[in-house]
């Protein structure tokens, strides 16, 4: 807690950002997991769900990813409680001025943790020199991206990493540099 002359308080975010790195995957998968499983599970039929976020994260999904991070082709940023935690995550691939997505963990979602991570990215894009982000959206999660800027274009179908596809709404947001 903060307290400020005027007799006002504030309480200090339960959370830190930084730049997601290679040793994250395992951590990041286990946020992305608990944001789909829980989060988004009433958008989409569970095998859809299954399909987007195994149960069991196996070894060659952590080791691929691990592989993909230390490309460095996606810019990720990771939100950490205070114990370290790593409780959600987003990421931007500048090559495309992709947004990939934001996922937060269940525990800790609506506490600002999404918008947070969406602003960084959104600071990274433009230091990139990006005019706007572009994405597909998961259907749950419109309204997230709505209130954070973005505009609706058109329904979709996203493929999945495991080369499925899930409807989607193709949202963007230009980028004042
Ligand atoms: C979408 C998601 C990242 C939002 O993260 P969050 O930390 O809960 O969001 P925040 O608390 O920062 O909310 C930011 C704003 O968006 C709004 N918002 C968040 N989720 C919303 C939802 N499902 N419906 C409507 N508004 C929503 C909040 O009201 C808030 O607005 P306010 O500050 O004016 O009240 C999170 O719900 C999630 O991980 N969902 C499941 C995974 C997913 O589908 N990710 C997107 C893949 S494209």
């Amino acid at each position: 807690m903060q307290r400020y002359p005027d007799g006002m308080t504030t309480t200090a975010p339960p959370f830190q950002l930084r730049p997601g790195r290679p040793d994250d995957a395992l951590p990041i998968l286990e946020a992305q997991r608990s944001a789909i499983r829980q989060t988004a599970a009433s958008a989409y039929s569970p095998a859809i769900i299954d399909e987007w976020a195994p149960a069991v994260i196996v070894r060659e999904r952590v080791e691929s990813f691990q592989r993909w991070i230390e490309r460095g082709e996606e810019s990720i940023v990771v939100a950490m409680e205070p114990a370290g935690q790593i409780i959600g995550f987003g990421s931007i691939v500048p090559a495309n001025s992709e947004l990939r997505a934001v996922y937060v963990a269940a525990a800790y979602g609506g506490q600002g943790v999404g918008r947070a991570l969406l602003a960084r990215l959104e600071e990274l894009a433009r230091d990139a020199g990006l005019a706007e982000l572009r994405m597909d959206a998961s259907i749950n999660a419109v309204r997230f991206y709505e209130a954070n800027g973005f505009i609706s274009l058109e329904r979709g179908e996203h493929v999945m990493h495991s080369g499925g596809s899930m409807a989607c709404v193709r949202m963007r947001k230009a980028l004042l540099l």
